[in-house]
């Protein structure tokens, strides 16, 4: 028998299956999280409110990125890279669905998404684990009136994890909250909050990062650039703060003015603290040329009620083929996607674009994710 056959042997004796860690995690949770109501809870800041969602430092219910420290992070790029390594060999193969063959996932998107969903899926179906998705509340029962968290909890009735995305900012943490006073505290994960957190996103995002910088240093002390709609984007919020966890890591947000972040985010306070140096730009040309990385976004006016906000950034700020010789020859070109023009298709199958590698990532992330909530990895790792 071959080493990954042993580290993903389900049988019970080599270690606690993953229904049972996962009904014993969710008592813990249950305990610490019941005796305080959400109007006290909500108020908390930040991070003690992330510290609810931890058990022994590792986030149970994964809704902010402030819940995460660089050993979990590490911890999971180690699994990401096991699970892609089990999957090349055919012998092992075979092995991973056992992990979680008897689990279900419910997927409650009521915002739109491609990838995070998909991905989600795949995480999912490579570990045996059977997912099912509600993505339109206008077929669930809302259409007559029911309530989010009624729906929220009708869902977990038929799963052991819920993964979602909503237009609302916080609703997952409330989620969260409001499953631990009940029976069936299963672990939410937020694939997406309005305009505040999308901490999974970051979670590959960092993860392809590393993975590129492993033979150039790390990332301590490289330059990240963020760019585009830093003021609605969620993802660039979450990034920022895993990016103050690597030692020496400097940001530039750059953005014309109008989409700039907005002075008062919660991550510009984490940023302060953990003694990051940060700076704003709104030259995106010298962001090319001078950035180990640049991290660009659309704009997101489904944000915008009126209609108003204009849907493409100014050439400006947009990597055309005129501006490809200005691309620093050591600097990364990352994006979430949706793309609309902020970079142009012929810079794809450029060496320095990471954003299709980003999209596979997020499917070995997230299937690191789930096997890190079961309490697999020790049997993967250690
Ligand atoms: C991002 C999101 O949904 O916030 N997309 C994603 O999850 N890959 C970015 C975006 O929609 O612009």
């Amino acid at each position: 028998m071959n080493s990954q056959e042993t580290a993903l042997d389900p049988r019970p004796e080599k270690g606690i299956f993953p229904l049972e860690y996962l009904k014993a995690q969710g008592k813990r949770i249950n305990q610490k999280l019941k005796d305080i109501d959400w109007n006290k809870f909500k108020n908390l800041p930040l991070k003690e409110r992330a510290e609810y969602f931890n058990l022994d430092g590792e986030p149970y219910h994964l809704i902010f990125a402030q819940q995460f420290t660089r050993e979990y992070i590490d911890r999971l790029c180690k699994v990401a890279n096991a699970l892609r390594k089990v999957r090349r060999d055919e012998s092992a193969s075979m092995k991973v669905p056992l992990v979680a063959a008897n689990l279900q996932a419910s997927i409650y998107f009521g915002q739109s998404s491609t990838r995070t969903r998909r991905s989600f899926e795949s995480a999912c179906a490579a570990l045996g684990i059977d997912s099912f998705l509600v993505q339109d509340a206008t077929t669930s029962s809302q259409s007559k009136g029911e309530t989010e968290l009624d729906t929220i909890q009708t869902l977990v009735s038929y799963g052991e994890f819920l993964i979602m995305r909503h237009k609302e900012a916080r609703l997952a943490e409330k989620a969260s909250h409001h499953l631990a006073r009940t029976n069936r505290p299963v672990p939410v994960i937020n694939g997406g909050s309005g305009t505040d957190q999308h901490p999974t996103q970051a979670l590959l995002d960092i993860y392809t990062l590393i993975y590129t910088f492993e033979e150039k240093g790390g990332l301590d002390g490289k330059k990240v650039a963020l760019v585009g709609d830093l003021k609605n984007g969620r993802t660039i919020k979450s990034l920022a703060y895993l990016l103050s966890l690597y030692e020496g890591v400097e940001i530039v947000f750059c953005a014309p003015d109008e989409f700039q972040i907005l002075p008062d985010e919660q991550v510009l306070k984490d940023l302060d603290a953990a003694g990051v140096k940060y700076t704003y730009s709104g030259d995106f040309e010298e962001i090319l040329k001078t950035s180990d990385a640049v991290y660009m976004t659309r704009i997101q006016d489904e944000y915008d009620e009126t209609g108003k906000t204009q849907k493409s950034f100014a050439n400006e700020y947009c990597l055309t083929p005129d501006k490809f010789d200005l691309v620093g020859p050591q600097t990364y070109i990352l994006h979430p996607l949706p793309r609309r023009d902020e970079i142009h298709h012929a810079f794809d199958n450029d060496e320095r674009a990471l954003y299709w590698r980003q999209v596979r990532n997020g499917m070995w992330i997230r299937a690191a994710i789930l096997i890190m909530l079961m309490g697999w990895d020790t049997k993967i790792l250690d």
